[in-house]
């Protein structure tokens, strides 16, 4: 049955698997090899391993394109960044995964990039930063902001205005937003996060169905050379496997909390997309949110986001983190425990954290 004809939540069970054959293994195998026997498709490992090959193929029918993997989210993000030309100019989100802004100012800084900043969530003045520019970059939902872009409408004054368009769509997974059939060129995640789902890998993907994009992607990574491990590639793979049930309860857990925080004392603003497992959390300034992340038991301060478990970080501890990002914002990756504990826990947290 061709992948195409499956619905997204059959697709993450059944792509990537090999051939149905007596006493064949259900799953890829992690292959460990640097070099292949000559005279195949495969001959040096850091072109090609079918263990990648498991996870590009399941990616690639989700997102409807070819997939090339990455050692990280960042190096998708680098690889991309790369299509244009020295002295081109590219729209990015005010807010947005902070490294990439960083690698993005770093390449202005240097002279090679012009980078327009704008509010993603505005397409008229998304439309208005376009003249001229060789790239779009859109994250929606961004990262902390939660602002959620038009895709559709960008994508298309994008290809009007001569610019590729690219969605880092970390936070949404090819589950909940697919840019590529919104008429985006390049589609980038963080595959570290909700794809991967046990916050036990770095790993990131390019997705995009315009075969001369994908061959220069596959080109850069062979020269720069941030191919994935082997073993990343099959947990990533493994995770995949429950995306759609775990990203439903996540999702309900996310809504239901955000009722459940809006009610509290304290909150100044919780902001929901909703869609997604991610949520923030506005406290009234760094102290009081500091003290909640003090105060939580089963929710776990850390970075990063999209496990199983429920973390939490106050985003402008990091010196980096946009300074238009309020002080007292905290941002909240929902999981999948009972929506009793967590929520218990986190109110528990910021009725303690108002008595001191
Ligand atoms: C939206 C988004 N894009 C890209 C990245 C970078 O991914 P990685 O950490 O896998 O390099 C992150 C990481 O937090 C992210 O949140």
């Amino acid at each position: 049955m061709p992948e195409q004809r499956l619905r997204p939540e059959t697709v993450v069970v059944s792509a990537g698997r090999p051939p149905h054959v007596p006493s064949g293994p259900l799953n890829e195998p992690v292959t460990f090899a640097s070099a292949f026997v000559a005279g195949g498709d495969l001959e040096y490992a850091r072109y090609g391993n079918p263990s990648w090959t498991a996870l590009e193929d399941a990616l690639g029918a989700l997102e409807g394109g070819e997939c090339v993997s990455f050692a990280s989210g960042m190096a998708a993000v680098s690889a991309v960044v790369a299509l244009v030309e020295p002295g081109s100019a590219i729209v990015v989100p005010q807010h947005a995964y902070q490294h990439t802004l960083a690698l993005l100012d770093g390449e202005a800084a240097a002279g090679r990039l012009e980078v327009r900043r704008v509010d993603i969530a505005d397409a008229d003045a998304v439309e208005a930063a376009m003249p001229g520019a060789a790239m779009v970059w859109i994250e929606s939902p961004t990262n902390p902001a939660l602002e959620v872009a038009d895709i559709e409408r960008l994508a298309a004054s994008a290809r009007a205005a001569g610019a590729l368009s690219v969605v880092d769509s970390t936070f949404a997974t090819p589950l909940l937003q697919r840019p590529l059939g919104q008429g985006a060129d390049v589609v980038v995640h963080s595959v570290t996060k909700l794809i991967a789902g046990h916050s036990d890998v770095v790993l990131g993907a390019v997705v995009t169905d315009a075969p001369e994009l994908a061959e220069r992607i596959r080109h850069h990574r062979g020269m720069h050379g941030a191919i994935p491990g082997p073993m990343e590639a099959f947990l990533a793979v493994r995770g995949l496997r429950t995306l759609a049930v775990r990203l439903e309860r996540a999702s309900a857990n996310a809504r239901e909390l955000a009722v459940r925080l809006r009610a509290a004392p304290g909150v100044v603003e919780v902001r929901d997309p909703g869609f997604g497992t991610v949520l923030a959390l506005v406290l009234e300034d760094a102290a009081a949110a500091d003290r909640v992340v003090e105060r939580v038991r089963l929710w776990i301060p850390a970075t990063s986001l999209g496990g199983v478990e429920s973390t939490l970080e106050r985003r402008r501890r990091w010196a980096t983190e946009a300074p238009t990002i309020p002080e007292g914002l905290i941002r909240l990756s929902v999981g999948i425990e009972h929506i009793d504990d967590l929520a218990a826990d986190l109110l528990g947290a910021l009725a303690g954290a108002r008595v001191v």
